[in-house]
């Protein structure tokens, strides 16, 4: 094309999108429900940048039907209880026509129940207990749950990291770590792996040195740790102090900005999977990071991703209905394939579950740094 052409092909571009960026009207509320702040505030931090960001993008480019999109942010402070009641305030006071939370399946599992009994959709970015989706049909999940997960961790321990010998240390308060230990005990024992050591915690623990202790006489060659950041950082420091050589093992819930804030230098050799990294070289990825960076000044978590991914994927779901009324919102959102965001394409199956490769995370020099990606 001539160079002048092709200036005058992007200034008709550019112009369009300027006229697409002026919703007007009655806004088309999203309920957004997390840990913004308390024990877990490293979650909801993630999640609410994405989702921000995939609000201010929807609205840039004309919101839904030409409505404003906006996010009614409510804070569960990490605690019990919360989330029920704040998807009840969403749902009857501010009248949203879907839910975007938990991000751990503790809290989800609060608020499932009450989204499915008012119809409203509810599409959680991360929480993989099996459990959540099967709450019913108006709970979704655009990432891949822990049967996947678990199963990916014990093979890569046992074929990649050549591990045989594994402990458990289960917070048995949260049903993510009860089931994704299970699945990864399942798992590693069938490849011929064994599991010498099952201890347990529970979520806002300390202290884990009587538990690390006892794993310390086993002769465990990997730590597996189904648990939160602050958790896997606090063990891992305890675990080194204590003289425990074991990898350290743990899925999704390790990955947050702090987790080695916390648990420094006694990390280095950590492996956990996620559902994202932010090396990843798809362009949409790429224009995402930058975006990111630029706003907020840290390179994204998954959860971040797939919280931009969430707002998204119910913006697509409303379109093809043409409505954002809840009947048509959960059919269309049931009926998501192949839909392109910043975690691959998202395709949601019967059981509202979405299929997406893993990521497999190394702490290396004080950096995560991705080492393989696992397909389903
Ligand atoms: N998957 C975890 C759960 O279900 C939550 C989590 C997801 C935590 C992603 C961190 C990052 O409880």
């Amino acid at each position: 094309m001539l160079p002048r052409l092709r200036l005058l092909v992007a200034g008709l571009a550019l112009a369009a999108l300027a006229r697409a960026a002026a919703p007007t009207g009655e806004p088309v509320k999203l309920g957004f429900f997390m840990s913004v702040t308390g024990r877990d505030a490293s979650f909801g931090e993630a999640a609410l940048r994405g989702s921000r960001l995939a609000v201010d993008d929807l609205n840039a480019a004309g919101g839904i039907f030409g409505r404003p999109v906006e996010l009614i942010v409510e804070d569960n402070r990490s605690l019990p209880g919360e989330s029920a009641t704040a998807a009840k305030k969403l749902i009857a006071r501010d009248k949203v026509i879907a839910l975007i939370g938990e991000c751990a399946s503790a809290r989800t599992l609060e608020a499932a129940p009450i989204a499915q009994a008012a119809g409203i959709p509810l599409v959680t970015p991360a929480s993989t207990h099996p459990k959540v989706t099967a709450v019913g049909d108006c709970i979704f999940r655009v990432c891949f749950a822990d049967p996947f997960q678990g199963a990916v961790l014990a093979t890569y321990a046992w074929r990649n990291l050549g591990l045989r010998r594994a402990a458990l240390l289960i917070d048995s308060t949260a049903p993510y770590s009860v089931g994704l230990a299970d699945v990864f005990a399942k798992t590693f024992t069938a490849l011929g792996g064994a599991i010498v050591a099952s201890q347990k915690y529970s979520g806002d623990a300390k202290d884990f040195r009587a538990q690390l202790t006892a794993i310390r006489s086993t002769q465990a060659d990997t730590l597996f740790l189904p648990g939160y950041y602050v958790a896997a950082g606090l063990v891992a420091q305890q675990a080194r102090e204590l003289g425990l050589r074991s990898t350290l093992l743990g899925g999704d819930g390790f990955e947050a900005p702090q987790l080695i804030e916390i648990g420094g230098t006694a990390l280095e050799g950590t492996v956990y999977s996620t559902h994202y990294s932010a090396e990843s070289k798809a362009p949409a990825s790429r224009r995402f990071v930058t975006a990111y960076q630029a706003r907020y000044g840290s390179v994204p978590v998954g959860l971040a991703a797939l919280s931009y991914d969430s707002v998204q994927v119910i913006a697509d779901a409303a379109r093809r209905a043409g409505s954002t009324e809840r009947g048509a919102l959960k059919k269309a959102l049931a009926a998501t394939r192949d839909f392109p965001g910043i975690t691959g394409r998202t395709t949601l199956d019967e059981h509202r579950d979405a299929i997406k490769d893993a990521a497999i995370m190394m702490v290396r020099g004080g950096q995560c740094v991705l080492v393989d990606s696992i397909r389903p």
